[in-house]
């Protein structure tokens, strides 16, 4: 990686496990939530101060949508104000040493309407739940900064498949979480700035499980959508075509 210490938070999470299991990023440092709490301004602030590190990968929040449902004022207050204390302590940094961090935020496919799919970065973000428009406030507070690359996308873990069914009518670019830690590797060390989709081909859930679970039992979205106290996307699928460019140009440059 182009950039010496990087900062990742949510390391003890499903997706920065795998960004410290992986050896992409060789001199990280992954505070846990004990040692770094996002929702703590002033500890953050004091962070940014004691640490020395160019590139921050922010991947801590609250990620369950059903938690984002029932607890709101968590939802806004673990990925929208935090992601506001890391935005403001990275500024405050810049002020004083005079460079700019790099500062990689991971969004979600869940700030598009989630309706007609193929979405592409300058379509309307209109999020269908409390996850999704707490994860858009997050957005809006990493576009201050001027050196940063907001990543929307949706990942699937192989190895830990929850539900039995999923459903062969609904539909996204989900892509394996190895596969998005690779790319985060190449967003780090783009020059790009901006928000990109990064993800696959369209998929059905259903088509994109059985792939690592060949077990699970197809089943239509109505009737998991019915049984769920919340709205669920029914195409989320995304645009990747600049995400399929820089991937391309990136493997070239090797
Ligand atoms: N899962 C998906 O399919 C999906 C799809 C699209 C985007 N995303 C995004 O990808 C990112 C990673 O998701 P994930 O599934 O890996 O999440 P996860 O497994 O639920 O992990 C969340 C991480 O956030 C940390 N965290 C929570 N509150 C914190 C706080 N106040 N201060 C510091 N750290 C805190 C947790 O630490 P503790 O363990 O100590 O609580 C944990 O390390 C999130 O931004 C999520 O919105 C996920």
């Amino acid at each position: 990686m182009k950039y010496g210490k990087v900062l990742l938070t949510g390391g003890s999470g499903t997706l920065g496990g795998h960004i410290l299991k992986s050896g992409l990023f060789k001199n990280i440092i992954a505070p846990s939530s004990a040692e770094l709490d996002i929702t703590n301004a002033a500890a953050v602030e004091k962070f940014f101060e004691e640490n020395d590190f160019d590139a921050v990968i922010h991947c801590a929040a609250l990620a369950r949508i059903s938690e984002c449902e029932k607890e709101p004022e968590k939802a806004m207050l673990i990925n929208a104000v935090g992601t506001s204390n890391l935005v403001v302590a990275a500024i405050k940094k810049e002020a004083e040493t005079g460079r700019k961090t790099r500062f990689i935020h991971i969004s979600t496919d869940g700030v598009y309407q989630s309706t007609k799919g193929d979405y592409s970065e300058t379509d309307e973000a209109m999020p269908y739940n409390r996850y999704g428009w707490a994860k858009l406030a997050a957005e809006a507070s990493v576009n201050v900064l001027a050196n940063f690359c907001i990543i929307r996308t949706r990942f699937l873990d192989t190895k830990n498949i929850k539900y039995d069914a999923y459903a062969t009518d609904s539909y996204t670019s989900i892509i394996p979480v190895d596969e998005l830690v690779k790319a985060i590797a190449i967003m780090a060390d783009s020059e790009f700035v901006g928000t990109i989709n990064v993800g696959g081909q369209k998929v059905s859930d259903y088509d994109a499980y059985k792939r690592y679970k060949p077990t699970i039992k197809p089943c239509k979205f109505e009737d998991i959508q019915g049984k769920t106290p919340f709205k669920l996307s029914k195409d989320a699928s995304m645009n990747v075509s600049l995400w399929k460019k820089i991937q391309k140009q990136a493997g070239a440059e090797k």
